[in-house]
């Protein structure tokens, strides 16, 4: 599981959970009382070796937390529980983690449950089943890679879910580690997935479920404060595709009243859920529009069998999203308005040539003129490549998913089920969908407008939501076609708008699940956080 993990000596104290459900150990920090009192000690004391991301090996002694449950009503406490690792020597010299900054890192993929309940240490979430999501294209949703992955057992069974991103080298990349061989403190929440069904045949992790639990982990953290090791004002929250969606969303939707009823069910502790910034690997998110910006960016491209999708729908689709994007009244510099006519223009100026760039300068004069002869629809003039989106969208390809890419007729896709409710395990979520299947007047049924709101980080950044964060890091690959990229340069130029602080880049090539700048990351979270490491003693 971890990676190189030996087996540490046990510290005082059990297991944080037994601690926790013993009703409160006489411990009152601020805000939490009784059952979700942190217990700092109630660790066990691990070591474990982490290649850092410029790949030096090193020895970190670390504190963990395990299986903490972050609310006191839990529905499933193997879901709704979170571990803790806190470094206290790395390579032999001791680190003081009082106050640093907390990666708050997700394992969500493919919007299942992810657990981190039976993780012997520091990156072991693992999201149950297969990867999920892909709607009619069926196609796999996880990193097209055949590396093998850190922590996870392979397919068919548990899988590392937003833990599994791949470098440029195709080297799993777990963003826990990382930030606890850097001297952060690492929280790893599991939340209910879309998935999950009682005896009773009722769904039981479908939206809202898996945000309301990660906000709930949020409050655990910061009603902690001064009692769990790490700064609680500076939470930052990563995840990676439905992860990635979910992280953006916390990032979003911070201190919105908007699930206190889902979260006063839970027993969620009495504190603020915000988060200071927000970092967001290929984001599947805005899903209601995402059939929409689908068929615009990929729309011409045929499926991997070598067949055109149905062209009617994909027009109708195409079309609907040039009102889509005109409502989000969107500027760029040098752009004015961007609307489905320079969308294209902006997305090339702006993010593609400016990635290809990067990676051509980065090869060597042969391996360039290699990858410029293979490629004859990129110029390479004065150090910078340039090119058209129709020769991009060529160069990529096959389309990852069939049309609607995400609502599917059929309700075949993990969207669908994601917004199924009680004993319904899928429903349509767009009005596209819904009259294609019914009739020309059918409605969403009256609980659904709302539950898709509480799942998109738009929702929230057009009602600029003041608690959001204010620091993004968002990435996603350019050959990534589980959604369409408008999604996640809409997500940074309305975060742009609002005049947050954005880094936003997509790898060049890069696939679904990329992570080609983790120590980049790792350096940002230090920056925008103010963050001065120090030794202790
Ligand atoms: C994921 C991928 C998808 O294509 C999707 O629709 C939802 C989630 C994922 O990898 O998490």
């Amino acid at each position: 599981m971890g990676i190189g993990a030996t087996a540490g000596v046990a510290a005082a104290g059990g297991f944080a959970l037994s601690a926790q459900a013993s009703g409160g150990s006489g411990a009152r920090a601020s805000g939490a009382s009784g059952a979700l009192a942190f217990d700092k000690d109630a660790y066990t004391e691990l070591t474990t070796t982490i290649t850092d991301a410029a790949g030096d090996k090193h020895e970190v002694k670390y504190h963990f937390y395990k299986a903490i449950t972050y609310v006191t009503k839990p529905v499933d406490e193997k879901y709704q529980s979170l571990n803790v690792s806190v470094p206290v020597e790395i390579d032999g010299k001791a680190v003081d983690a009082t106050g640093a900054p907390i990666l708050l890192a997700n394992s969500v993929g493919g919007y299942m449950p992810s657990s981190v309940a039976e993780a012997t240490g520091v990156g072991g979430g693992e999201m149950t089943g297969g990867p999920g999501g892909g709607a009619t294209g069926g196609a796999s949703a996880s990193p097209s890679t055949s590396a093998s992955a850190s922590s996870g057992t392979g397919t068919g069974g548990v899988q590392s879910g937003g833990n599994a991103m791949v470098n440029a080298q195709g080297e799993m990349v777990n963003l826990g580690k990382l930030a606890l061989v850097t001297g952060y403190v690492v929280v790893e929440p599991g939340a209910r997935g879309r998935t999950l069904v009682d005896s009773d045949g009722t769904y039981y992790g479908t939206a809202p479920a898996a945000i309301v639990d990660l906000k709930a982990a949020v409050r655990y953290v910061r009603a902690n404060k001064g009692r769990i090791p790490g700064n609680t004002d500076r939470i930052v929250s990563s995840g990676t595709s439905a992860g990635g969606a979910l992280s953006a969303l916390l990032g979003a939707s911070g201190d919105s009243p908007l699930y206190d009823t889902y979260l006063k069910e839970l027993g969620a502790a009495d504190a603020s859920d915000a988060v200071f910034a927000s970092g967001d690997w290929c984001p599947i998110t805005d899903l209601e529009h995402a059939d929409m910006a689908y068929e615009w960016n990929w729309g011409a491209n045929k499926l991997s069998s070598g067949s055109l999708v149905d062209r009617t729908v994909s027009k109708e689709l195409s079309t609907a999203f040039a009102d889509y994007q005109a409502s989000l009244k969107l500027r760029a510099k040098g752009f004015g308005t961007v609307t489905a006519r320079n969308l294209d223009e902006y997305l090339v100026k702006t993010y593609l040539e400016p990635s290809a760039t990067k990676y051509l300068a980065a090869l060597s004069d042969s391996a360039r003129a290699t990858y410029l002869a293979a490629n004859t629809f990129i110029t390479w003039s004065g150090g910078k490549a340039t090119f058209s989106w129709a020769d991009f969208l060529t160069h990529v390809g096959a389309r990852k998913k069939d049309t609607p890419a995400f609502d599917a007729f059929d309700l075949s896709s993990g969207e669908n089920n994601l917004f199924g409710t009680g004993t319904t395990k899928a429903r349509h979520f767009t009005l596209y969908s819904l009259r294609h299947e019914g009739s020309a007047s059918a409605r969403l049924p009256g609980d659904l407008p709302g539950k898709i709101d509480l799942m998109n980080p738009m929702h929230f950044i057009a009602k600029r939501n003041p608690a959001r964060s204010k620091h993004w890091w968002i990435r996603v690959g350019t050959k990534d076609s589980d959604t369409s990229l408008t999604v996640v340069g809409n997500l940074a130029l309305s975060l742009e708008n609002l005049g947050d602080d954005v880094d936003a880049f997509m790898y060049w090539d890069g696939a679904h699940g990329s992570n080609e700048d983790p120590a980049d990351f790792m350096a940002w979270i230090a920056k925008v956080t103010g963050y001065k490491k120090r030794s202790a003693k």
